[in-house]
């Protein structure tokens, strides 16, 4: 039992909106996995589905190496996109609630409360009613009350939508180390690349209802292009550069450039020291090295000719 999640050929039509159409996702256990698609492609929908809030109308679902239904349910851990707090109760009487749904109730409740409000910098705030929070500190607590009863998989729609930068990134950390923490399996939705880039192990491009792609961001930008080195060197030359490089195993081509040479040569990233020192070795000295890479906007703009965060315009839409 290798996968926390095994989705197959998922579909979902509302009224005449066909939301998920034979959407197929398999998350290993212990993963980070990311959905990315533009507004509409489904990822909410596929959410509620996993969750139970949703059924689907043809398809497949096991979570756990289990058929989804009630004794999954409890296995999962669900911050909604938006977020599911009570205004009126205070950030601990939240996380009460919530663990109360699950079974989480006396001392453990209030231990894990806390422990969970500390954690997520809301120790303060811990007896001020959750419409008294700032949005960045709702989608906290949004959060930790997902986590009451230490879920085995966690499933997070847009976690970071709305923060600013700093906490943005505060929050990967967070989850990074409840992940690591809990040995659990985390699915997030998000629209922004660098998140998808800095967290997910693994992630699906979602367009129009369709798992489109579906790879670790370097298979992902595999797709559509290589790393593109330019190098500038004193003394230099571009043909003297060419000579020099153009020796080194695995480099495929060494183009001119404007002061310097353009080098390809498939993941040329991880070689930057070795290309530098083999340089030096030839009485080059590196006065700049810029590398180039396909952004992950760029492959989902060539797999689906819609951007990001436009509403797709394939698929069952029409
Ligand atoms: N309860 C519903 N009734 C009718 N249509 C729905 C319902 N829920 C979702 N849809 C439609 O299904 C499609 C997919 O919506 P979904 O919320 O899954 O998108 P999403 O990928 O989460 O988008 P976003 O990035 O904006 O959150 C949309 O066209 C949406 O209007
Ligand atoms: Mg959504």
């Amino acid at each position: 039992m290798d996968y926390a999640v095994e989705a197959e050929g998922i579909t979902k039509v509302y009224k005449n909106k066909v939301a998920l159409y034979d959407f197929s996702l398999k998350i290993k256990k212990g993963q980070i996995f990311g959905l990315l698609g533009p507004n509409g492609a489904g990822k909410s929908t596929f959410i509620r589905i996993l969750s139970g809030l949703e059924k689907a109308d043809s398809g497949t679902l096991k979570m756990m190496g289990t058929k989804a239904g009630s004794q999954t349910r409890k296995k999962i851990g669900v911050a909604p996109q938006d977020d599911s707090v009570y205004p009126l109760l205070t950030c601990r009487e939240n996380l009460k609630y919530f663990g109360s749904l699950y079974g989480v109730r006396g001392k453990k409740a209030e231990e894990t409360a806390l422990s969970l409000l500390e954690q997520l910098g809301l120790g303060e705030k811990k007896d001020v009613q959750a419409g008294f929070l700032s949005g960045g500190m709702r989608k906290r607590l949004n959060l930790a009350c997902a986590l009451m009863h230490s879920p085995q998989i966690i499933i997070l729609d847009e976690p970071t939508t709305g923060l600013d930068p700093a906490t943005r990134i505060k929050m990967w950390d967070t989850v990074r180390t409840i992940v690591k923490e809990t040995n659990a399996t985390l699915l997030l939705t998000t629209h922004y690349m660098e998140e998808a880039e800095a967290l997910c192990q693994q992630i699906a491009f979602v367009n129009a209802g369709q798992n489109v792609a579906l790879g670790t961001p370097d298979e992902l930008k595999g797709k559509i292009g290589r790393e593109i080195l330019k190098i500038t060197t004193i003394p230099g030359g571009p043909d003297k550069l060419i000579q020099i490089l153009g020796k080194l195993k695995g480099i495929e081509s060494v183009k001119p450039a404007d002061h310097g040479v353009v080098v390809d040569g498939g993941s040329i990233a991880s070689r930057l020291p070795e290309i530098s020192k083999h340089l030096e070795k030839h009485g080059q000295t590196v006065v700049e090295m810029s590398l180039s890479r396909p952004s992950l906007e760029d492959v989902f703009l060539t797999i689906t000719g819609s951007k990001l965060r436009e509403v797709g315009t394939i698929g069952p839409d029409k």
